[in-house]
């Protein structure tokens, strides 16, 4: 059977959230708020808009729409400087392989990310040609929890969401996943993905009978 197999991006493909963490750190301490690595962990899957405010919040600021607009800004272009460095040594371990077992099991692939810069990333990593769809948070308004950008995924891939799996590293993707009516895979700390269907550390855990259990069985 053709499957539909979503990844996310951040967290799954490549270990971004160390230079969103340095990014949106350098803008909290410039307004005086402290910002701790546990902080960074709930900014997980979360769109940029929100995680500033998140940060205004845990610092009990208030901030004009203009400066709110320019911080924005600002995190990016520093978040862009730390992409505008990277190269394949930062793709996750065993990612080339999952995806290149999927191409040749003729499988269809998506990215399903929140992230505004996903294209730009997978061009960095160059993994931009593994995929036959890309989602990102350009194509979508409404952020993970919300199924959107996985239906969204499923559609471009011409698969119903029945037949698709995510692979998620965020407790709102795993929810989009499972709200999409998709299997979700989490991939990352048991606890913190509870919820989703299958959980594994990393992809080097997921074996290739894994994956064609997943190809063969039949819509639930
Ligand atoms: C998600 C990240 O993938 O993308 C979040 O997990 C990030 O941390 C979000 O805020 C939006 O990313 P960007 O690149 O558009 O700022
Ligand atoms: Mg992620």
């Amino acid at each position: 059977m053709k499957k539909g197999f979503i990844f996310d991006l951040d967290g799954v493909i490549v270990d971004t959230a160390k230079y969103h963490f340095l990014a949106w750190q350098n803008l909290a301490n410039s307004l005086g708020i402290s910002f701790s690595s546990a902080q960074n962990e709930q900014l997980k899957g979360v769109s940029r808009v929100r995680s500033l405010e998140k940060i205004l919040e845990w610092g009990d600021k208030t901030i004009s729409k203009e400066e709110f607009n320019r911080l924005m800004r600002e995190k990016n272009e520093e978040y862009l400087d730390y992409i505008s460095k990277m190269d394949t040594t930062e793709i996750l371990p065993d990612v080339p392989k999952i995806l290149d077992t999927l191409i040749s099991k003729k499988q269809a692939i998506a990215l399903g990310s929140a992230s505004k810069n996903a294209r730009v990333i997978l061009e960095k990593v160059q993994l931009i040609d593994k995929f036959h769809a890309i989602v990102d948070g350009t194509n979508v308004s409404k952020a993970k929890p919300d199924p959107e950008v996985f239906l969204v995924g499923a559609r471009q891939l011409n698969i119903s969401p029945e037949n698709c799996i995510v692979f998620e590293d965020s407790v709102a993707g795993i929810q989009a996943a499972n709200t999409a009516n998709m299997i979700s895979i989490g991939i990352g700390d048991a606890n913190t993905l509870h919820q989703a269907d299958y959980i594994f550390k990393d992809f080097t855990e997921i074996k290739e009978e894994f994956i064609n259990n997943l190809v063969s069985a039949r819509k639930v």
